[in-house]
């Protein structure tokens, strides 16, 4: 899987980020790259910096040094509508509990304006179609005119799934999406990002608590411990040594160490 991704475009480069708080590295030095059709696990225990460094991702947080790369554009210098070619999830999904989910999704047309812009604005027909289809490709077209907070979590996170989606993103960005989720609504929502990425050839990285679900969704992982990159492999070499490397002796975080 990997080699045959050897020749494929970078969807994100990430290059020597260094992020510090009060004199403690919580990211250090990090470098790796994300293809086009690639799903990369992000593991680490608890403070190992996957926060920190996903906000270095998304532009939410500046780094001391290093830089990061959107198909091969510093996003630094992403403005306005360019940015939308990152798609981010969250893990408390972020959706507007009144709006229906259509119109959460046509949000993501908007990029990352202010959502109360988006709802004042009128859509075009192309725009209500392609949030109409991104709504059927996460299996929610019957749930269209539905209230957000009428939907169960699993559902409201495929409602921002789709939203991504509707950006029309190079990469989808998430922290952590399955982890307010019970496990079969939470491996609904890692099938759709491994669909994702495999279609429209979408980069995707997703930092989750559960090694077994990185092993069964992953092509690759990206491990950090104490603010380092201490793994970086295809996931099938993900193995008992890595393992050790990012939680010690310890079991994990979810007793999974096979
Ligand atoms: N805004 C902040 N101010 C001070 N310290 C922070 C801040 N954000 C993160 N940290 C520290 O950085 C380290 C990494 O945290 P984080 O990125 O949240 O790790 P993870 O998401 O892997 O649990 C921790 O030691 C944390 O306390
Ligand atoms: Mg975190």
């Amino acid at each position: 899987m990997s080699i045959a991704r050897m020749n494929t475009a970078p969807r994100l480069t990430a290059v020597g980020l260094t992020r510090t708080f009060k004199g403690h590295a919580a990211i250090q030095d990090i470098s790796f790259t994300v293809r086009e059709g690639e799903f990369v696990a992000v593991l680490g225990p608890s403070g190992a910096g996957k926060t920190t460094l996903f906000r270095c991702l998304t532009g939410l947080l500046a780094p001391d040094r290093g830089e990061v790369r959107v198909d091969n554009d510093d996003i630094v210098r992403l403005h306005g509508r360019a940015r939308r070619r990152i798609a981010v999830v969250f893990q408390q999904f972020n959706l507007v509990s009144r709006l229906s989910a259509l119109d959460n999704v046509l949000a993501g047309r908007l990029g990352h304006v202010p959502v109360w812009r988006g709802v004042l604005r009128r859509f075009d027909r192309a725009d209500r179609l392609l949030a109409l289809e991104c709504l059927d490709r996460v299996g929610l077209l019957r749930q269209a005119m539905q209230r957000a907070d009428t939907l169960s979590g699993g559902q409201q996170q495929r409602v921002a799934i789709a939203r991504a989606m509707a950006q029309r993103p190079s990469l989808i960005v998430a922290d952590e999406p399955v982890a307010s989720l019970d496990p079969a609504a939470g491996a609904g929502v890692l099938e759709l990002l491994q669909r994702i990425a495999r279609t429209d050839g979408v980069g995707v990285i997703c930092s989750l608590h559960q090694v077994h679900l990185a092993r069964t969704y992953a092509d690759r992982v990206v491990g950090l411990s104490q603010g380092r990159k201490v793994i970086d492999s295809p996931v099938c070499r993900f193995d008992e040594r890595a393992f050790g490397k990012l939680y010690g002796n310890s079991a994990g975080n979810d007793g999974d160490p096979a």
